[in-house]
């Protein structure tokens, strides 16, 4: 079976050497991919915007690539699963309506009240007065929010009315575009972050193992937020009894009630949960994809084939399978270019990646691209390496061991990723 894969990033890179691990997958084309797809063996990249449903369509259908993965939100959004499916192609990833779920926060959390589903309190505004008016009756700490997709830039969490009066000052400027037309202010929660991402098929949802990511630059989570600069996989903070309540009280709530609303959401559904100081499970926001660097960690301990786990979601037989794990730990981190998340160069020839496999770490690149035959920076978030092991402590060591033989100008990681979980035996 070929497969096609669309996005451009480390978890499209991911997702791409996830397909080929799977002995019944002969090929896979990435759209448009980057330097990691360029060069990984069985797969090609296809020079073609993610938002060419037409062209996609086209070269899918005359290659006979049988299963389209989407990787980024954007797409979703715009509709490309009903496209393609349209055309008579399996589709990994929500219809359009399905995908609201991500791409408006105010619809996702009418959504949750509506299944009666754990969050923090939020109004949404389209009107800037009455958010001001609000956010004054409220005070901070406060947290304030684009409603639409923001590329991860869309929150500010307000320490001071300051702060809160200025985000909602900036989204109605116009800053984020048709993404900043409403605002939502919400209740800021305290807690530990992590993110339960599972797979549905529009009636069974099973989970997969959860995750943590780092989303700021800094070493000991300080400095501004990023896309993410490193993750591990299964986190210990969700724990079974954890879990058990998130199917329960999240997934299965907000699974039923697309349903209801007539949405039949088949692909990923991801949980940004906060942890509350009690120890309960509260929604912080809903993905409609795999997360990026989570996927980098949960795909590589993914025991049964990822094809096998995605068709099953798109024909509806989720039901009837185990989806199996591999045992151990996974632990990544993510190597920016200098000056990221602000402006970055590009362009900065990347020595050593083939030096990686011999410490049994995997590279999954980002923000790259061939030229003349070598790998060049292209993005603020260069690659992210993977390491393994049976405990978190050895795939830390494993991941930052794999570092150490990458070298490029500027290059800038965290020291500091899994320090949670250091000392924690892995599930
Ligand atoms: N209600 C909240 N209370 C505290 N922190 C929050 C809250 N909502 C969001 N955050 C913080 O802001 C980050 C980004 O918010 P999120 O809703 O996930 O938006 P996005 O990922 O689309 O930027 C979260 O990961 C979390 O750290
Ligand atoms: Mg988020």
């Amino acid at each position: 079976m070929k497969a096609l894969v669309v996005g451009s990033g480390g978890r499209e890179h991911t997702l791409v050497w996830s397909l080929l691990q799977s002995p019944k997958i002969t090929e896979v084309v990435c759209v448009p991919g980057n330097g990691g797809t360029a060069t990984l063996p069985h797969c090609r990249n296809l020079p073609l915007n993610v938002s060419d449903f037409e062209g996609i369509a086209r070269f899918a259908l005359v290659n006979n690539l049988e299963l389209v993965v989407v990787g980024p939100e954007q797409p979703l959004a715009e509709g490309i699963t009903d496209y393609l499916q349209g055309q008579g192609l399996k589709v990994f990833g929500p219809c359009q309506a399905g995908a609201q779920i991500e791409a408006s926060k105010a619809w996702a959390k009418a959504l949750m009240v509506e299944a009666g589903i754990p969050t923090a309190k939020a109004i949404a505004f389209d009107d800037e007065a009455a958010a001001l008016a609000y956010l004054e009756q409220q005070g901070a700490p406060i947290v304030v929010k684009a409603d639409g997709l923001a590329a991860g830039k869309g929150v500010t969490v307000a320490h001071t009315l300051d702060a809160a009066t200025q985000a909602v000052a900036e989204i109605f400027s116009g800053k984020f575009g048709a993404a900043g037309s409403q605002v939502v202010i919400e209740e800021f929660m305290t807690g530990q972050e992590a993110s339960v991402l599972a797979v549905t098929d529009g009636q069974t949802i099973t989970p997969l193992i959860p995750a943590q990511d780092h989303k700021a630059i800094g070493e000991g989570d300080t400095g501004p937020n990023t896309g993410g600069m490193g993750a591990y996989a299964p986190t210990p903070v969700v724990t079974p009894a954890l879990m058990e309540r998130v199917q329960r009280e999240v997934l299965e709530p907000a699974i039923a009630t697309l349903r209801q609303r007539g949405i039949d959401y088949r692909g990923i559904l991801y949980a940004g949960l906060m942890i509350t100081p009690a120890g309960d499970p509260k929604v912080v926001e809903f993905n409609c994809r795999f997360g990026d660097p989570e996927a980098q960690v949960v795909l590589p301990l993914l025991e049964t084939p990822l094809e096998e786990v995605m068709l099953a979601c798109i024909e509806g037989r989720l039901d009837g399978l185990e989806i199996e794990w591999k045992p151990g730990a996974a632990a990544c981190v993510v190597v920016a270019a200098e000056g990221y998340p602000d402006s970055y160069p590009k362009g900065m020839e990347i020595a050593g990646l083939d030096e990686v496999a011999e410490t049994g770490a995997l590279v999954f690149q980002a923000g790259t691209r061939l030229k003349g035959g070598s790998i060049v920076a292209n993005g603020g978030r260069v690659l992210g390496v993977t390491g393994l092991g049976d405990t978190f402590e050895a795939a830390i060591a494993n991941a930052y061991t794999g570092i150490d033989k990458i070298r490029f100008e500027g290059m800038y990681h965290r020291r500091d990723i899994g320090y949670r979980v250091q000392g924690i035996a892995a599930g």
